[in-house]
């Protein structure tokens, strides 16, 4: 029988906490650092930094705060590839494997890459990204799939001090020059192709379109499909002809630990992505005793978050995090389903995979698929299983837990954001409790409570963070100072940070998130604003006007819905609902794709003009709509009703 790591509560059932295995095991198992990091949490972080980095020159100031700017440790200097591989490989642990990855194809091998692999490779593209003209301080845009040449790409990037930014490889071209113009890239790293569900996607022509008319200067590919590619002579290289060709060494960038480490593109509330904005030296910090601690990493664990590098989770916790920690990390490159609905199962057994880190959305599909495909596969390797995203529901929890973890894992549902750097919100695995959609307490260190719209403490209300903030959080975003003072600090007069999410108290002092609170949506754990789909369809010459909602899916967790008012004299047919369909897809990209486009005359509007996309909201999902008399148009209400089958 394999290890317990964890014991059923001996009063409340389906509530666990660690059995003694795993608290001997863990880094932290004594409840007592909470409050001892509570009492100068600034102290704590100072102590942390210094002891899980590397750093050139020690910082002048731990912390500095002028609401709503922060700063940690001003006047240090380091440099993040050097702490992810330099130092392990002089401390001579180069010969671990850094990355594990596994190609769709069943049939072609896995490739290993040991820190000395990466060493190598990093120090080789660096050279090349500096002959190709890349110099401290510019952008870098990285558009690949989840293959190998990902580690060197982006850790070459740190070690030149050129700020990286990833767009995640499944969004359409639009989407990426959108960002690309956004962050002013000078470069742009993509590759030939890749696999998805079996089928080659060419990724360099979708590059080829996001980057014409852009400032990008210079194309480097990645071949890994092998299928056929124009290069346009004088802009593309070839990744693995400019690495080759490059010198072994490259003195790492020593960095300010205010410097930018990358910028990652995220949804808020208006249609214009945000660029979040990562130092070096807190997000650093950040990402090393998060993982370690939350994930609780030691020297023989495999670490799976099965994030794609698009999104913040695949920065902190499919590179930095465990990188930093000398760890051994897995991924995967293709479809969850492919060629079979136990594919991830079958990979966690072949490689003994110790901690697995994924999405409720992910779970959900796989209950659909049915428990038997996981228990075909012996999963007894699976130590500590975790969660984010979105919020997790009890039944998803419960199968994760019993299905997959065997009943012998604790679940770690961590919460956190984009703008966070790295998770906030969890249940450390050597202290507990681990209780299904409840997500935990604030990292040591960090202060997260509940307040009221006034700003006063409640048990259900809206999740706000107190400063001291967290060494890893957002310093800004790129280019958007209003937006970054209103997004997160005006709601509450810039005491406190807002995330955007409700929250309610739990038991054990616990805070369970319940969602966002603004026009964000969570679409197959991606990140999407409402606003962001209505540029695309708003843009089509039949429309006048439209508003998306999102609705719960069984599967996805939510899904949009838009409403749709054409111009005088064009009228509905399923073709305009597929074309605007297509447009969606094709310009943002297939998560973002309506599920539904009703057709409307009209939007329920306020006086002022202003779209009630509550009343909207609850047509779809049947709630009651309250009171409409105020409404500048109140009879549309009942048209719409009508339109959507509402029964509420
Ligand atoms: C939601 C992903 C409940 C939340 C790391 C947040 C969660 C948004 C959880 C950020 C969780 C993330 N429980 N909700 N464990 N984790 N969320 O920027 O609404 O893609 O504001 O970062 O996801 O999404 P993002």
């Amino acid at each position: 029988m394999p290890l317990s790591w964890v014991v059923e509560d001996p009063k409340e059932k389906n509530i666990y906490w660690p059995s003694e295995e795993m608290k001997k095991r863990a880094w932290v198992n004594d409840p007592k650092i909470y409050e001892e990091a509570s009492k100068d949490r600034v102290a704590f972080w100072e102590k942390l930094a210094s002891e899980g980095l590397e750093w050139f020159r020690r910082w002048d100031k731990t912390y500095e705060w002028n609401p709503p700017y922060v700063r940690w440790f001003v006047g240090g200097k380091i440099n993040a590839s050097y702490n992810a591989v330099d130092r392990h490989v002089r401390q001579g642990k180069g010969n671990k494997r850094a990355v594990i990855w596994i190609p769709e194809p069943p049939n072609e091998p896995v490739r290993v890459l040991t820190y000395n692999d990466l060493f190598l490779q990093v120090n080789k593209f660096a050279n090349a990204l500096r002959k190709l003209g890349v110099k401290k301080g510019d952008r870098v845009g990285i558009y690949l799939p989840m293959i190998p040449e990902l580690y060197p790409t982006i850790l070459a990037c740190a070690r030149l001090g050129a700020p990286h930014t990833v767009v995640f490889s499944a969004f359409a071209p639009q989407a990426l020059r959108v960002r690309l113009e956004d962050a002013e890239a000078k470069v742009l790293v993509t590759c030939d192709g890749y696999y998805r569900r079996g089928k080659c996607v060419n990724l360099k022509s979708n590059a080829d379109e996001a980057v014409k008319g852009t400032c990008v200067e210079k194309v480097v590919v990645v071949r890994r499909a092998g299928n056929e590619v124009k290069m346009q002579e004088g802009r593309d290289v070839w990744w693995h002809e400019v690495t080759e060709e490059a010198g072994g060494w490259c003195q790492p960038e020593e960095m300010d630990s205010e410097d930018l480490l990358f910028l990652l593109y995220t949804s808020g509330t208006t249609g214009k992505p945000k660029g979040v904005m990562h130092t070096t030296g807190g997000y650093l910090t950040q990402a090393y005793w998060t993982a370690k601690w939350v994930f609780d990493l030691h020297d023989d664990d495999v670490f799976w978050c099965t994030s794609d590098i698009g999104w913040v989770t695949g920065h902190t916790y499919a590179c930095y995090g465990p990188l930093l920690n000398n760890s051994t990390l897995l991924i995967y490159e293709g479809a969850p389903d492919y060629p079979a609905p136990d594919r991830w199962w079958e990979i966690i057994e072949k490689q003994r995979v110790t901690i697995f880190y994924t999405a409720p959305t992910a779970i959900r599909m796989f209950v659909r698929f049915g428990e038997e495909w996981v228990k075909k596969h012996d999963l007894s390797s699976l130590r500590l299983l975790g969660t984010v995203g979105e919020p997790i529901d009890r039944e998803t929890w419960l199968w994760y837990f019993k299905v997959v973890g065997g009943g012998r894992c604790p679940i770690t549902d961590t919460w956190w954001q984009t703008e966070t750097g790295g998770t906030l919100i969890m249940s450390l695995p050597g202290i507990g409790p681990f209780i299904p959609t409840v997500a935990g307490r604030p990292f040591p260190g960090t202060e997260l409570t509940i307040v009221d719209e006034d700003g006063n403490p409640t048990d259900s209300g809206y999740l706000v963070q107190v400063p001291p903030l967290a060494p890893g959080m957002l310093r800004g975003l790129y280019k958007a100072d209003e937006k970054y003072r209103e997004t997160y600090w005006a709601k509450f007069d810039y005491r406190y940070y807002f995330p955007s999410d409700g929250a309610v108290r739990a038991l054990y002092g616990c805070i369970r998130v319940t969602g966002r609170v603004d026009d964000v949506m969570k679409v197959s754990g991606h990140r999407l604003s409402t606003a962001e789909v209505e540029d695309v369809i708003n843009a089509h010459e039949a429309v006048t006007e439209s508003a998306v909602v999102s609705k719960p899916h069984e599967v996805k967790g939510e899904t949009p819905v838009a409403y749709v008012v054409l111009r005088k004299g064009v009228s509905p047919s399923p073709e305009l609902e597929k074309e605007l369909k297509s447009l969606v897809r094709e310009k943002i990209g297939p998560t973002a794709t309506p599920e539904r486009i009703l057709f409307v005359p009209d939007l329920p509007k306020t006086r002022s003009g202003k779209i009630m996309r509550r009343i909207l909201k609850s047509l779809l999902i049947n709630a009651p709509i309250g009171d409409t008399s105020t409404l500048f148009n109140p009879e549309v209400v009942e048209i719409l009703k009508e339109r959507v089958g509402y029964s509420g």
